[in-house]
């Protein structure tokens, strides 16, 4: 026997009973995103792998580790998107948007790729959904970004969200803060672990992620970066702040968020969940002022964030009130005339919005109920000879187990009530 050919590494199918929460979610992405007046863009799977380089940085692990890229017949350097928001940018430069509108407030659901090492909500192809918005400067932009994501989390009944904020200023302030901290850890070189003896070469700014234990406690009396940053910045940060606070939001200021993406300046923030484990955040994101110039576009002020889709499921996990869709009703044919006339009346039912099922197998009676069961059809249609003479089919309730005969023509009226 010639081997089975299994799925990727980190990569998964998503099967019948799974892909309901996941039609439902996109649903509500689309209503929820769309009622704050965002429009959605759509972008290619695949990018020039420098437009990756340019935006989220040569050192980050994205780009140096994580991203699918490869030469293709033509020569092209490519790479399969890792995030959205450079693809935005690059869409907002070339097709002129910041000429046709003086904001532009956009949405997208998306499929993305990294080589990560995969674990409970991390994969090597994931799903996300964000927004960026492209124009605005002004504080209540970051506060509208920020209550979209959190009130989106809790429009779900979503509880145990932990907001963290934090700012990071310019980036003549990460720079220097970024020697700060290098100094500052120096000397606690040998007792950092080897990943972070690495990172204080290349980016120290990552070790502020650790989640290890002593390597935490080390931070603690590290410098935070909100002491660097410039007067204006820590002014829109308060006023940010405040505009939560209005809200309602609750939220905790985090001096060691500073993000793994190079693009990032001013205020930067992250929603987790206690339900999630080790890949606790459920979304992140943050200013990039500077990203559409860096990219060749006219300059202009920019936030966004991205959410995880399968980490949104997984925390939906142990929520009531799972969308799931039953059929409303399963047909039972038998016979060959049967089959013609049930075919018939599922067609009219399906106009009329009912989920119905057809039996295609020719099973027994008993075999058809008792997949009517397992289907967790609301009701069974039974048409055999006698049914077709009397031109009434028998509407069994599945529930209450109540048995009617009902004229052919009264079905729909009769199912609707
Ligand atoms: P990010 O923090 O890299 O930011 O990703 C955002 C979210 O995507 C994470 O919080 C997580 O929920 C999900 N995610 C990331 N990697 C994986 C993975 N390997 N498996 C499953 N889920 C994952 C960005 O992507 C930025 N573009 C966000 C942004 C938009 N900033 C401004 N605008």
């Amino acid at each position: 026997m010639s081997e089975l050919i299994k799925n990727i590494k980190g990569t998964k199918d998503i099967l019948a009973q799974e892909s309901v929460i996941w039609q439902f979610l996109e649903v509500e992405i689309h209503q929820f995103f769309q009622k704050f007046g965002f429009s959605e863009i759509r972008t290619p799977a695949f990018e020039n792998t420098n437009l990756f380089v340019r935006s989220i940085g040569n050192q980050t692990d994205i780009v140096s580790k994580e991203m699918y890229s490869w030469v293709d017949q033509g020569g092209n350097n490519l790479t399969l998107k890792p995030e959205v928001t450079a693809s935005v940018v690059r869409a907002y430069i070339q097709h002129n948007l910041g000429k046709k509108f003086s904001i532009n407030k956009l949405y997208y659901i998306d499929t993305l790729f990294r080589r990560e090492r995969p674990q409970k909500g991390r994969y090597r192809q994931f799903r996300q959904f964000g927004v960026e918005v492209i124009g605005s400067m002004y504080p209540e932009q970051d506060a509208e970004v920020i209550a979209l994501a959190y009130n989106f989390y809790q429009s779900l009944g979503i509880k145990n969200l932990n907001l963290k904020l934090n700012s990071i200023g310019s980036k003549e302030a990460r720079i220097k803060y970024k020697e700060e901290l290098y100094n500052y850890l120096v000397p606690y070189k040998n007792k950092l672990s080897k990943i972070s003896q690495n990172r204080l070469k290349t980016n120290p700014l990552r070790i502020l992620d650790t989640k290890i234990d002593f390597e935490s406690e080390i931070l603690n009396n590290a410098p935070h970066i909100i002491d660097f940053i410039s007067k204006d910045d820590k002014q829109h940060f308060n006023d940010v702040l405040h505009l939560l606070d209005h809200l309602q939001i609750k939220y905790i200021i985090d001096y060691n968020l500073v993000r793994g993406l190079d693009y990032y300046c001013k205020t930067v923030f992250e929603i987790q969940s206690d339900k999630l484990g080790a890949q606790d955040a459920l979304c992140g994101g943050g200013r990039y002022d500077y990203l559409i110039e860096e990219l060749g576009g006219k300059p202009a002020p920019a936030i966004g964030f991205a959410a995880g889709l399968e980490r949104l499921i997984l925390a939906l996990e142990d929520e009531e009130n799972q969308p799931i869709k039953y059929p409303d009703i399963y047909m039972i044919s038998l016979g060959d005339e049967a089959i013609k006339v049930s075919f018939s009346l599922a067609q009219t039912l399906r106009n009329d919005n009912f989920i119905v099922i057809m039996e295609t197998l020719r099973r027994s009676l008993k075999a058809q109920m008792k997949e009517a069961n397992k289907l967790n059809s609301k009701h069974t249609i039974i048409i055999g000879e006698e049914e077709i003479k009397n031109q009434k089919a028998i509407i069994k309730n599945m529930e209450s187990g109540d048995q009617k005969a009902i004229s052919f023509n009264q079905i729909n009226s009769y199912l609707k009530k």
